[in-house]
């Protein structure tokens, strides 16, 4: 069995060793190296486009992350870009969950217990009381609860918070109020004190966080992107945030990565940044999920996380 694989850092070393040792009947190639070779699988990160155009070998394409957008984009630059018929596989948790679950619990409460205010006040030598919210009207809600979301919505219902979630089809989780479709979304907006975007970027999610879902979100309320910078409409929330409609932006993911030196959002002290690092793809974790699909693939067992090409995640 031949894997070829592609990861943009050009770092294929670890990974190789990695399948090695969990799959040791296979042999890794590195795309650069081997070209058109003809192989069973495809391992990758943000592929070229030249590197799935026309592949009648690949059983499946296996997709280094959750979000798969870095793969199915390749069709924007062309439409014969992905062969027909050719799984795609994306990560399913592997790691992931806990560190987003996290990340995003660290921004709401540094929010909830006014640590920035704190920090601020210890800064001048200030030692003063202010007054806390009410966790009962600290009401958090999570756009996309799959398997990162459905994770990140319990462990904020655990500390007492009420939570709501969102989703595309209906979904229980348990401890949280669930919304779906676009005819949910409004309800599932209104009155938010923090909204936790964890969508995955497709065409009906892109620019979904624009000044008219701002609007719908508690006065003062935070925003926490842990999904795609393409889900934000970036004037629109600077906007927001000038005006104190939003008190505060966390944000991991950005149109444009790196963020521009020059880019508007480094002078806003009110938005916090992180370079894409909520949930890092653990190679351990992935490798073992990987070489686990392989495994049930060549049994003819079914694997979770294959991609529905059309709707986009
Ligand atoms: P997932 O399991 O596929 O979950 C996606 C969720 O979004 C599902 O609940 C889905 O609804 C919902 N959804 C999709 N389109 C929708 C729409 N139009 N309206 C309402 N809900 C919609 O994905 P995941 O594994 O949780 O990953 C989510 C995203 O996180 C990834 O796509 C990626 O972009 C991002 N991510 C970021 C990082 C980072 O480091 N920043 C790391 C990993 C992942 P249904 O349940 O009805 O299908
Ligand atoms: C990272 O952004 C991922 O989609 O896994």
């Amino acid at each position: 069995m031949k894997l070829q694989l592609y990861v943009p850092d050009g770092r294929y070393a670890p990974w190789i060793e990695g399948f090695a040792e969990v799959l040791p009947e296979a042999e890794c190639l590195k795309w650069e190296e081997s070209g058109d070779a003809s192989v069973d699988y495809a391992v990758v990160w943000r592929p070229p486009v030249e590197m799935l155009r026309g592949r009648t070998d690949l059983r499946a394409i296996f997709n280094l992350g959750a979000g798969v957008d870095g793969i199915l984009r390749l069709r924007d630059e062309d439409k014969d870009a992905l062969p027909n018929g050719v799984p795609i596989v994306r990560l399913d948790d592997a790691g992931m969950a806990a560190q987003m679950a996290e990340y995003v619990t660290a921004a709401v409460l540094r929010d909830f217990r006014k640590l920035d205010a704190y920090a601020a006040q210890a800064a001048a030598g200030t030692w003063k009381f202010i007054k806390p919210h009410r966790r009962a009207d600290f009401t958090i809600g999570v756009m996309g609860i799959g398997t990162l979301g459905s994770h990140i919505a319990r462990t904020l219902a655990q500390f007492g918070f009420p939570v709501r979630g969102w989703s595309r089809s209906p979904k229980q989780v348990q401890g949280v109020q669930t919304f779906h479709g676009e005819d949910g979304r409004g309800e599932f907006l209104d009155g938010l004190r923090v909204l936790v975007n964890v969508l995955p970027l497709t065409p009906d999610t892109e620019d979904i966080i624009d000044a008219s879902l701002l609007s719908r979100l508690a006065d003062g309320a935070h925003l926490v992107n842990v999904a795609r910078g393409q889900h934000v409409v970036e004037a629109d929330l600077l906007a927001a945030v000038q005006s104190g409609k939003i008190g505060g932006a966390t944000l991991d993911v950005f149109r444009e990565e790196p963020l521009p030196a020059g880019h508007p959002f480094w002078q806003e002290p009110r938005i916090t940044i992180t370079p894409h690092i909520s949930a890092l793809t653990l190679r351990e974790d992935s490798i073992a999920q990987i070489a686990q699909k392989i495994r049930a693939l060549g049994e003819g067992k079914p694997i979770a996380g294959v991609v529905d090409i059309d709707r986009g995640y």
